[in-house]
C-alpha cells in the first residue's frame, strides 16, 4: 500500500514532465530541420558561387573559342566533386548548349534562368530534391549565357534525419535525469512537509515555535494557514455537533463532568447572587441584584453547582452565613455554596467605587466620562483581588479546580491564583466592553493589569472586537508571543485563549408555562398604573447608568412626540431605573439629570393626567421586570456602549406570545445577534424617535416574523452553549498543555 502512495506520488510528477517534454520534442524538431536546411542551402550557395567563380574565365574563353570538346571536358572535371551533381550552359535565349550527362532533363534552361526565380533554388525532381544556381558568363565573343549549377541534396535529408534522433534522444534521456531527480527531491520535501504537519497535529505549533522541534523553517507560513483552517474546522465541527443538542442545565453538566473530570466550579464575582437585607420588625428578605452577570451566571451555577465568592454587600449577609461565611442557595431550592466575603466601608470604597467604577468602567466603555486614577484606590483593588484569590485556594479542595473569574472588579485575580494553583483551568470573561490601545493606555497600571489577566487559561469577551482590541492592546503594552491565527498569547510558558463567548440568558425561561396570557398581564400594569385600555407602552429596565443611554432614550421618546403629536395622551414610557452606585457623583449627577428630564417631558405632554413617561426610580424583582415585558408594545435599549445588554435578550425571551417590538442601540454586543431588532444610533434623536414610532405602528405579522427569528437565536444561543463553549475550549487548552508537558518529558 505504501509502495503504491509512492508510486503514485512519483507519477503525480512524472507524467506532467513527459507531457511537457513530448510536447517540446513534438515543436522543437521541425525547427531544427528548417534551421538546417537554411544553413546548408545558405552553405551550397556559398560553394556554387566558388566554383562558379573559378569556371569563370576558363569557360569564357572556350565560349568565345566555341571548342565544344573541351567546354564538355570542363565541365565533366568540375563535377568530379560529389555533391555537384551537374552543369549545364544555357545561352541568353534559353538553350542549353553545353551540359555534363547527368544534367536532370527535367531542368530546363527557362526555369533554371527564370529572372523572376531567385538565382538559388531547392527543386522537387522525380529524382529527388536538388539545389540549382545560375551565374551570369559574358565570354569576350561567343554565345552570352548562365552556367548552371545542380547540387544534390540528399545529403541534407540524411543529417537532418540523424539530427532528429539525436534530439529526441537527448529529450528523453533529459526526461529520465529530470524525473529522477525531482521525484528525489519531492519525496524529501513530502517526508518533511508530512512531519511538520503531523507535528502541528500534535498541537505542538500551538505550544511551542515549529523551529523548536527541528521542523523545516520554511514550513512556517503554512502553519499559520493550517492553523486557521483547523481551527475553522474544529468550530464547525462544534457548531455541528451543538445544534444536533439542545443546550440544557443538565448538558452542561454532563460536559463538565466528561471534559474536566471531577473538577469542582468556582466562580467568582463582586456581585452576589442574592442578598439579604434587614427590613422593618428586624425581619430579613432575600433579593436578586440588577446584574446582567448574575442574570447570567445563576442558572449557570445551578447546573453546575460549587462555590460562588462574592462580596457581602447586604445587610443581613452575616446573619444568615455559617461559620465558614457560606450559605446554600437559592434560598427556596438550596443547590449551590455562597462564600461571601466582608469588606471595610474603605476597602469598598477604593475597590468597587474608586478603581472598579470611576476608573475601569469609564475606561471600558465610550460614554464620554472620564476615568479616575488614585493610587490609593489601586492599592486597595490590589488588595481585594488578593483576598478574593486566597478564598479561591480555600475553597478548591483539588489542585487543578476550575475557577471563571468575572468581570473588571478581578484583572489580577488568574495571576493570583495561578501563583498557588498552577494546574487550575481559570477562565476569566469580562462582561464589559474592551477599549483600544490608545484608550487602555491612559490608565496608569496597564501593565500589572494585562500581567494579571494572562494567568487565566481562557479570556473571554462578548464580541471578537472586543478581542481583538485586547489582542492590539497586550502586543502594545507587554512582552509576549502572540499567534492570532488561535487567538493566543503566550507568557512565560502560560498560555491563554482569547476568544468571544457572547453571553445569554437562561432558556427556557424559568416562568415558562407558569404565567397568565400576555394580554391579561398588558390589562393588570394598565389598570395598576391608572391607564387606559389600549394605551400603549414602551419599557426601559436598566441600571441607574450614565452608560445605558437613558437620557437619549427620554429625548426620544419627546421628539416622537413631537412628530407624530398624535400619539399624545395614548403612549406612555415606563423606564425601571435599579439604584446604582449611587455613592458615586457622576452617578448621583446622573441621576438627577434624569429626572429633570423626564419632569420637563412630562410638563410638555401630560395630556388628560397621563404622563408621557413614568420613571420608577427602584429595584425590582425579575419577575416583576417580566410582567412589564410582556405588557410593553415597545422595549427600548439604548446604550451609549455595552458589552452584551440582556435586557435585549429578556424582552425577547419574556415574550412568549411572539409579539412586541425591540429597539436596540448598535452599539450593544446584543446588536451582533439581534439583527430583527430595530437597530438606531442612540446619539441619533431623530432616528432613535423614528424607530419607537414604527415599533409602536408595526403590523401584528411584521412583529412575529421579527420576534419569532430573535426568539430562535436566544433559544439556540442559551446560557448553557455559552458556558458549554468556555468549558470545551478550557478542556481543550488543558488537554494541549498536558500533551506539551509529555512531549516536553519525552523529548
Ligand atoms: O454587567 C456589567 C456589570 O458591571 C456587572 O459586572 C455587574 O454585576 C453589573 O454590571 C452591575 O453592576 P454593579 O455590580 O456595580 O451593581
Amino acid at each position: 500500500m505504501k509502495g503504491f502512495r509512492s508510486l503514485k506520488l512519483s507519477l503525480r510528477f512524472i507524467l506532467p514532465l513527459a507531457v511537457v517534454l513530448g510536447v517540446l520534442a513534438y515543436s522543437v524538431v521541425p525547427l531544427v530541420d528548417k534551421l538546417t536546411m537554411r544553413w546548408f542551402v545558405r552553405d551550397m550557395d556559398m560553394r556554387s558561387q566558388l566554383i562558379a567563380n573559378t569556371l569563370h574565365d576558363p569557360l569564357a574563353e572556350l565560349i568565345g573559342l566555341g571548342n565544344k570538346a573541351r567546354i564538355n571536358s570542363l565541365l565533366l572535371r568540375a563535377i568530379q566533386d560529389e555533391r555537384l551533381l551537374a552543369l549545364g550552359y544555357c545561352s541568353d535565349e534559353g538553350t542549353l548548349l553545353y551540359r555534363t550527362p547527368t544534367f536532370p532533363k527535367s531542368i530546363s534552361c527557362a526555369a533554371a534562368t527564370d529572372d523572376s526565380k531567385a538565382a538559388s533554388q531547392i527543386l522537387q525532381l522525380p529524382e529527388g530534391a536538388v539545389h540549382v544556381t545560375r551565374h551570369h558568363i559574358i565570354p569576350e565573343t561567343g554565345t552570352k549565357g548562365d552556367l548552371i549549377l545542380v547540387h544534390d541534396t540528399s545529403f541534407i535529408e540524411r543529417r537532418s534525419a540523424d539530427t532528429r534522433k539525436y534530439i529526441i534522444g537527448l529529450f528523453v534521456v533529459l526526461g529520465v535525469v529530470t524525473s529522477l531527480v525531482t521525484v528525489f527531491v519531492a519525496h524529501l520535501s513530502w517526508r518533511g512537509w508530512m512531519e511538520g504537519v503531523r507535528a502541528m497535529l500534535k498541537g505542538e505549533g500551538l505550544l511551542k515555535p515549529f523551529t523548536a522541534q527541528g521542523v523545516d523553517s520554511e514550513l512556517q507560513p503554512l502553519v499559520g494557514d493550517l492553523k486557521t483552517l483547523m481551527r475553522s474546522m474544529e468550530a464547525e465541527r462544534r457548531l455541528a455537533d451543538d445544534s444536533t443538542i439542545t443546550w440544557s442545565p443538565d448538558t452542561l453538566r454532563k460536559l463538565l463532568h466528561k471534559q474536566l473530570t471531577g473538577e469542582k466550579i468556582i466562580v467568582v464575582s463582586n456581585r452576589e447572587p442574592y442578598i439579604h437585607s434587614k427590613i422593618d420588625a428586624g425581619d430579613i428578605e432575600v433579593h436578586r441584584p440588577a446584574s446582567g452577570l448574575v442574570t447570567a451566571v445563576e442558572p449557570v451555577m445551578r447546573a453546575c453547582s460549587g462555590t460562588w465568592i462574592a462580596h457581602g454587600s447586604g445587610n443581613a449577609d452575616r446573619d444568615t452565613v455559617d461559620t465558614n461565611d457560606r450559605v446554600m442557595v437559592p434560598p427556596h431550592q438550596p443547590e449551590y455554596n455562597l462564600r461571601r466575603i466582608w469588606l471595610t466601608q474603605e476597602e469598598e470604597k477604593g475597590y468597587y467605587y474608586g478603581f472598579s467604577n470611576e476608573g475601569f468602567w469609564p475606561l471600558c466603555h465610550n460614554a464620554h466620562v472620564r476615568p479616575v486614577f488614585r493610587t490609593s484606590d489601586w492599592e486597595q483593588y490590589v488588595a481585594i483581588n488578593q483576598r478574593f484569590a486566597d478564598a479561591v485556594v480555600t475553597e478548591a479542595d483539588t489542585d487543578n479546580p476550575v475557577v471563571l473569574v468575572q468581570d473588571y472588579h478581578f484583572a489580577l485575580l488568574p495571576e493570583m491564583i495561578r501563583r498557588v494553583l498552577p494546574k487550575a483551568t481559570i477562565i476569566t470573561f469580562w462582561h464589559i466592553p474592551w477599549p483600544n490601545p490608545e484608550s487602555f493606555g491612559i490608565c496608569p497600571w496597564r501593565h500589572e493589569l494585562l500581567k494579571g489577566m494572562l494567568g487565566s487559561t481562557i479570556l473571554g469577551f462578548h464580541t471578537p472586537y472586543h478581542c481583538k482590541n485586547f489582542l492590539e492592546t497586550v502586543d502594545r503594552y507587554l512582552e509576549t508571543r502572540i499567534e492570532h491565527e488561535s487567538s493566543t498569547i503566550s507568557r512565560r510558558g502560560q498560555l491563554t485563549m482569547v476568544e468571544s463567548y457572547p453571553i445569554s440568558i437562561q432558556w427556557p425561561p424559568p416562568w415558562q408555562g407558569t404565567l397568565p396570557p400576555v394580554e391579561q398581564t398588558y390589562g393588570e400594569i394598565l389598570s395598576t398604573l391608572g391607564l387606559p385600555t389600549g394605551h400603549l407602552l414602551g419599557i426601559g429596565v436598566d441600571r441607574m447608568d450614565y452608560t445605558k443611554g437613558i437620557l437619549e432614550r427620554f429625548n426620544a421618546v419627546e421628539r416622537m412626540f413631537e412628530l407624530h403629536p398624535e400619539l399624545v395622551g395614548h403612549f406612555t414610557f415606563i423606564q425601571i431605573a435599579a439604584p446604582s452606585r449611587s455613592a458615586l457623583e457622576e452617578y448621583q449627577a446622573f441621576e438627577a439629570r434624569l429626572h429633570a428630564l423626564e419632569k420637563r417631558i412630562n410638563s410638555r405632554f401630560t395630556c388628560g393626567g397621563i404622563p408621557a413617561i413614568i420613571l420608577k426610580a427602584e429595584h425590582h424583582e425579575p419577575d416583576q421586570v417580566n410582567r412589564y415585558y410582556r405588557a410593553a408594545q415597545v422595549c427600548m435599549v439604548t446604550s451609549l456602549h455595552d458589552g452584551m445588554n440582556l435586557v435585549a435578550k429578556e424582552y425577547v425571551a419574556s415574550r412568549d406570545d411572539e409579539r412586541g417590538v425591540l429597539i436596540l442601540s448598535q452599539f450593544t454586543g446584543a446588536a451582533n445577534e439581534l439583527y430583527e431588532a430595530l437597530i438606531v444610533n442612540p446619539y441619533h434623536v431623530e432616528q432613535t424617535a423614528e424607530a419607537l414610532y414604527q415599533g409602536l405602528t408595526m403590523p401584528e405579522y411584521e412583529q412575529q416574523e421579527r420576534m419569532r427569528s430573535m426568539r430562535a437565536q436566544v433559544r439556540d444561543f442559551n446560557v448553557y452553549r455559552w458556558a458549554g463553549r468556555m468549558l470545551l475550549d478550557a478542556a481543550r487548552v488543558r488537554q494541549r498543555e498536558k500533551l506539551a508537558t509529555r512531549i516536553g518529558r519525552e523529548s
